[in-house]
């Protein structure tokens, strides 16, 4: 089936992304061909290091500096008019994230939306981290068995065309990144912990340490904090372990399980591509096993960009443009929804 999606059948041609749900303040010009006009990211997560996690107020006060210069330069690099650009409509991040900062990006696309007399979309930031993907092939063809794996979330969702998704499975305690947060914080590694065990993974042999793969029933759900434990039990009990070979069996354990889950996917829908979306779809071990997965499954693997993987607001435009066209525009009185599930997105 070829994507019946570029170009949008919506009036709005240009729309201005905004995202700040954690700690990085973005906006992106994207139009209706999903031609990535500009995309800026600035982020405070060096504010965030010492403390080995997002501490939220700092985030806010980060949004607060940096959104009003951050939307500049994205207008300005797409090559709009400050004063009068050339902007369809505004769309923004509501939520899930820190309530204090999404509260930053979107009372400034209100402000935008009303200054420029354009509607305001509300977009659910995992939505976002699905139309990732399709921004950077726009041919992809559908339907798509999407991981979608991020320090906040862990999901498995069947994506039949853009904009709607069905949730398969997600997980029951940590996210999929957190797991790999609180164990580099354990191993010393610092924050954010995934690209540093990533790296040290590939210098460790995974054969010297032997972690449980978690699988939890018959379903597509998720688990990470058991796994989580065992490296603190087994670092307890073997105190001399080399940090390279935790890392490398830690990587093997956590990965095994999402590509097992997807395979079980695969196996019960008949699905036309294979991708992988969040901070964690930059992982190698991931990365490997579902382009592996996908050749067995004679199927394409759709393995975003780093720039794609992590949060940017691009692909909160893109998905904005989307729910324009299926939703409509969102009212003025909109507000954040800090817990917001991709499952209630339709
Ligand atoms: O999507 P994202 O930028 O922010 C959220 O919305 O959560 O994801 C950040 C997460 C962090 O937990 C980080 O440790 C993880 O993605 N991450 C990785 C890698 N790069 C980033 N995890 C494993 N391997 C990586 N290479
Ligand atoms: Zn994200």
């Amino acid at each position: 089936m070829a994507a019946e999606f570029a170009p949008y059948a919506v009036a709005v041609t240009v729309v201005l992304g905004i995202e700040t749900s954690c700690d990085e303040t973005a906006a992106a010009v994207v139009d209706s061909n999903l031609r990535v006009r500009s995309s800026v990211v600035e982020s405070s997560l060096d504010q965030h290091r010492a403390f080995g996690g997002v501490v939220p107020e700092l985030a806010g006060r980060a949004h607060v500096a940096t959104i009003g210069p951050v939307v500049q330069r994205a207008l300005s690099d797409a090559d709009l008019d400050l004063r009068h650009p050339s902007i369809d409509a505004v769309a923004v991040t509501s939520g899930p994230g820190l309530v204090g900062s999404l509260l930053v990006g979107l009372s400034a696309a209100k402000a935008l939306a009303l200054a420029w007399g354009v509607p305001l979309v509300g977009v659910n930031h995992l939505e976002g981290h699905l139309f990732a993907p399709l921004l950077e092939n726009v041919d992809l063809e559908w339907p798509l068995m999407t991981l979608l794996v991020s320090g906040g979330h862990s999901l498995v969702v069947l994506q039949t065309s853009p904009g709607s998704h069905e949730v398969l499975g997600e997980t029951l305690d940590d996210a999929a990144g957190e797991a790999y947060d609180k164990v580099a914080r354990y191993l010393g590694l610092g924050y954010p912990g995934g690209p540093a065990i990533d790296r040290l993974a590939t210098e460790g042999d995974r054969q010297r340490v032997t972690l449980p793969v978690s699988n939890i029933g018959e379903g597509f759900d998720l688990s990470f904090s058991g796994l989580k434990t065992a490296v603190v039990r087994d670092l307890e009990r073997n105190p001399g372990r080399a940090v390279a070979d935790v890392a490398a069996s830690f990587q093997y354990a956590l990965s095994e399980q999402l590509l097992r889950k997807l395979r079980r996917a695969l196996e019960r829908y008949e699905v036309r591509g294979v991708a992988l979306a969040g901070g964690v779809a930059a992982n190698s071990a991931l990365r490997r096993g579902v382009t592996a997965l996908a050749e067995e499954f004679g199927l394409v693997a759709h393995l975003p960009s780093m720039a794609m993987c992590t949060d940017n607001a691009a692909m909160i435009a893109a998905a904005g443009l989307r729910r324009l066209e299926l939703s409509g525009a969102s009212s003025l009185d909109l507000s954040v929804s800090p817990n917001w599930l991709l499952a209630e997105v339709s």
